[in-house]
This record gives C-alpha cells, sequence and structure tokens, in this order.
C-alpha cells in the first residue's frame, strides 16, 4: 500500500455498509489516529441509487458501478457488503485480481469458496479480512487466529446465529409467536437477506465452517456440517423444556478426539465418538454439528440473551475461555470490519494473513466425524394416542436401539376426555440417557411410522 492515505471502496450500503460508512466518516479522526494514516471512504456503491442513504455520506461518492470502483487506481482496499454467493464472489475475485485488499462480512462466501478465496488472495498477494463473518461485533476470529495461537483448541459450543437467539429469546420471556419474533429480527437489521438461512440452522453453520478451519484446518463444506434449526421448535418445546430445567439455545458445536474431559466435565461426553476415535490410535477427528440444544438454565451459553453471540474455546493449554457480545446489527458488526481496516492500514493484518495459511494445503491433520457417531441424551416430543399400549410401543423401540430412558413428561388430561388435541393425541416428552445419533435417529423413524404417532417427533440434544 503506498502513499499515506488509504483509499476505500465499499461494495453494499445496507445495514452493515451503512454502519462503515457512517463510523469512518463519523469517526475519521479516531479511526487515523489508531490506523497511524487516514482511512478515505472514497466510493460507495449500491444496488437503487434513489434511496436514501446516511446524510453523512456525500452523494458525489455514491453509485452503481462496481467495475469502476474496484478498479479505480486509487483504490486500495475493497470491502464487499453485497451478502450472498453470487455478485459478492465477484466483487471479491476481481478486486483481489485488481490488487486490492478485501474486507467481508460474508460468512456464506467463505464457507462456500474460502479454498478460492484465499488462493486468489495469495496469487495476488493480497490480504482477506472477515472479523465480521463469524459473530458480528465479538472478535473471535482475532481470538482464535491470535490470541489462542498457542493453543490446540479442543471444543467449541457456541451462539453464532443473532437471530435465532432473539427469536428464542423473545418466545421464552416474553411470549412471542415464533412469526412475530422473526419479523422483530428482521425490522432490527438482524437478519439475513433470506432469513431462512438463519432459522434453518444454515448461517450458524457456515460461521462454524470458519472456525473449523481457522481451529483445526478442515475444510468442511457447508453441506457437510449436520444441522436442524429453530424452524421446528413449538412454543410447548420451550415451556416442556422450562419444566424441565432446560433452556432451549441453537447451539454450532465442534468437539476433537484431543479433547480432555478434565476441562469440563460432563459436557464432553456429547463428543464420546469422537474422543473413541482418537483413543484408539486413529486420525485426530472432529465432529460439527449446528442444531437446537436443551442447557440448563444455570448454564453460561443459556444466559446468553437476545441477538447476542457467545463462544465458548476450549484450548489445549488455556482451558476454557468465552466470548461474548452483539452477534448481528448495524454498529457491532461495523466495528468488526472498521477494526480490520484499520488492522490493514497498521499492516498486522497483512501478516497475520500470511502466516495463517488458511485454505491452503496446510492442514493440521483432522477429519471430519460423521455425526451418526456423537454420543448425546435426546429430548423428544411425540404426539401420541392416549390409550393403553402406547408408552409400552415406544419404550421397546428406543430399547431395542439400547437408549435408556431418563425422565418422562405428560401431563394429566381430564378422567373421559379423548385428549388434550382435536386429532385426540396427547404430547409425550422423553429424555433418555446417552445414545448415539445414528442409533436415535433409527428409533424415530419406527416411532414415527407407528399408527399411534399423530405427528412426526420433534427431538432435540440435551447440553449435559
Ligand atoms: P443488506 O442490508 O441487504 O445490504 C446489502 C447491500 O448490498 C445494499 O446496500 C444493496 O444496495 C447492495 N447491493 C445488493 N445488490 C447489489 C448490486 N447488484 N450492486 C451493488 N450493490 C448491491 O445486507 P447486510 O445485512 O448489510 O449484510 C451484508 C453482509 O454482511 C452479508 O454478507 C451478511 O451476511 C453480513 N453480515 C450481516 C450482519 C447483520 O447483522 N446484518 C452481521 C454480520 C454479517 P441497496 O442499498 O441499493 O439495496
Ligand atoms: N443474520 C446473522 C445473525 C447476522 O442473525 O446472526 C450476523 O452474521
Amino acid at each position: 500500500m503506498s502513499g499515506d492515505t488509504i483509499n476505500i471502496a465499499l461494495v453494499g450500503c445496507g445495514t452493515v455498509g451503512g454502519g462503515v460508512a457512517h463510523v469512518l466518516l463519523a469517526h475519521a479522526d479516531r479511526v487515523t489516529q489508531r490506523a497511524g494514516r487516514p482511512l478515505a471512504l472514497r466510493r460507495v456503491v449500491v444496488r437503487d441509487h434513489a434511496k436514501l442513504r446516511d446524510p453523512i455520506i456525500p452523494r458525489d461518492i455514491i453509485s452503481t458501478d462496481i467495475a469502476d470502483a474496484i478498479h479505480d487506481p486509487n483504490v486500495h482496499i475493497v470491502v464487499e457488503l453485497v451478502g450472498g454467493l453470487g455478485i459478492a464472489k465477484k466483487v471479491v475475485l476481481d478486486a483481489l485480481a485488481a490488487g486490492k485488499h478485501v474486507v467481508t462480512a460474508n460468512k456464506s462466501l467463505l464457507a462456500d469458496a474460502g479454498a478460492e478465496v484465499f488462493e486468489a488472495a495469495r496469487r495476488a498477494e493480497r490480504t482477506v479480512c472477515f472479523e465480521a463473518a463469524v459473530a458480528g461485533g465479538v472478535p473471535v476470529i482475532r481470538a482464535l487466529g491470535e490470541s489462542l495461537a498457542a493453543n490446540q483448541v479442543t471444543a467449541i459450543q457456541a451462539i453464532l446465529n443473532g437471530t435465532s437467539n432473539f427469536i428464542l429469546t423473545a418466545m421464552a420471556e416474553r411470549g412471542m409467536s415464533y412469526a412475530a419474533a422473526l419479523a422483530e429480527a428482521q425490522r432490527l437489521g438482524y437478519a439475513e437477506a433470506d432469513p431462512t438461512l438463519d432459522v434453518d440452522g444454515s448461517d450458524a453453520a457456515h460461521k462454524l465452517a470458519i472456525l473449523a478451519q481457522i481451529s483445526f484446518g478442515v475444510a468442511a463444506r457447508p453441506h457437510e456440517i449436520a444441522r436442524q434449526g429453530i424452524d421446528t421448535i413449538d412454543a410447548m418445546d420451550i415451556r416442556f423444556a422450562y419444566e424441565l430445567g432446560y433452556t432451549i439455545k441453537l447451539l454450532a458445536e465442534a468437539w476433537t478426539g484431543g479433547h480432555s474431559h478434565s476441562t469440563n466435565g460432563a459436557k464432553l461426553s456429547r463428543g464420546g465418538a469422537a474422543n473413541a476415535a482418537h483413543a484408539n490410535g486413529g486420525p485426530p477427528t472432529v465432529a460439527l454439528h449446528v442444531a437446537p440444544v436443551l442447557l440448563r438454565h444455570t448454564d453460561l451459553l443459556a444466559q446468553v440473551r437476545g441477538a447476542y453471540n457467545a463462544v465458548l474455546v476450549y484450548g489445549d493449554i488455556v482451558g476454557e475461555t468465552l466470548y461474548q457480545g452483539p452477534g448481528a446489527g448495524q454498529m457491532p458488526t461495523a466495528s468488526s470490519v472498521v477494526a480490520d481496516l484499520i488492522d490493514l492500514g497498521v499492516g498486522r493484518a497483512q501478516r497475520t494473513f500470511a502466516a495463517a495459511k488458511l485454505w491452503s494445503h496446510e492442514g493440521r491433520g483432522f477429519t471430519v466425524e460423521p455425526p451418526e457417531r456423537v454420543r448425546s441424551r435426546f429430548y423428544l416430543r411425540l404426539q401420541v394416542a392416549d390409550r393403553p399400549g402406547v408408552l409400552a410401543d415406544i419404550t421397546r423401540i428406543l430399547a431395542d436401539e439400547e437408549i435408556s430412558i431418563s425422565s418422562l413428561v405428560q401431563h394429566e388430561t381430564e378422567e373421559g376426555e379423548p385428549g388434550a388435541s382435536a386429532t385426540g393425541a396427547v404430547p409425550l416428552v422423553i429424555v433418555t440417557h446417552y445414545a448415539s445419533t445414528g442409533k436415535f435417529r433409527k428409533a424415530l423413524e419406527r416411532i414415527n411410522a407407528l399408527s399411534t404417532t399423530a405427528a412426526p417427533a420433534v427431538f432435540f440434544s440435551m447440553g449435559d
């Protein structure tokens, strides 16, 4: 980068881009002081030129011409805040080819095409920064890549989707409906352009893929990460979980064979299969998955509310560390993007990027564990006919798969009533002891096929 001033082209000026423009313009003195030289917002590219923008952005730097901004010889850094895989990927690759450093918050792009993007960056001898891509304003990329560099991470347990956490909190604490809570999350700027990605676990899986690359060197493609979203959770599940002493959270988790039980007792049994593989002298493995998990009310992650994210990282030297803060929204995300810009200005980011060799051929020997082998306790809710033999059929199927029942809840209905619902079916909640995911799924298939089961079973992992 030559000269004193660093010139920036911002491609995308919506929720996050608007925040970045505001910070660069409203806090120019602070940013200059931290970067050691001015960071000038030279160009802003949007889709709709007529849309009203923050009046602090000079009108004459706004355009709709992406190529013109990227190829401006005076621009040193391109910030991609369009999102998605189409235009965003072209912006990033074209910017690198044009010799610009890139800052992005685009987790779906990195999870899907990290190898291609980072190879292009290395070829062009340019840097890609992406602190905002995971956990919004929480500096977890730096923590994993820099501050914990002396460690081999052995497990990660994280709330990585602000929208889902916001919805679950609003349903549990304010009794809001799922649809109303999602609409509020969208209004507040937390959700993706396609909010399905938030609620079906895809967004958290994209972020987990990035954390897994940094921590274990595995290039897990998003479709290889087993995932279940919050879109199958009913208000009834939140109430049953509460009654049992648990809070439901959407967790992204990574468990390795090297994870030591001494760090955190009971929770780690959920990585049991991976531990067993490692103990048998096989290659180190990591199990990755995203799923709603029932956490005890007292668990640290159970207390993370609203659009906040939290990432628990277990390192073989440091032990357990926790990073928490706003995981979505305009200014928290802008905070991370501008930190990346400052790092590029100082010259730190270039050195870290070169040393990290992310998405390169230099892996760490880890392979991804099939989720079927992960062991967990399970919460299972069935809608069943309230008549003799139903419970016996279900417990027989569970026994056939060597799944033992830890507790069981069926609320009383009035004598003589056919059941609580119009179909005559009543909710039956079963909590199991530890079982392999594979065997549990087999049992589910058989339970769902019973003529006395009125609706597909709903199930979640237990966090203890
Ligand atoms: P957004 O509000 O939808 O903004 C997208 C921006 O891209 C808009 O300014 C839009 O222009 C512009 N754009 C779309 N298509 C374009 C095109 N063909 N040419 C030029 N500009 C185009 O999205 P966002 O919430 O800011 O998210 C941006 C990125 O940050 C995504 O990768 C997202 O995953 C990530 N992220 C978001 C959050 C969050 O809390 N929102 C947090 C962390 C990471 P117009 O303004 O003219 O429509
Ligand atoms: N839609 C994302 C979320 C934005 O809700 O967490 C932050 O990446």
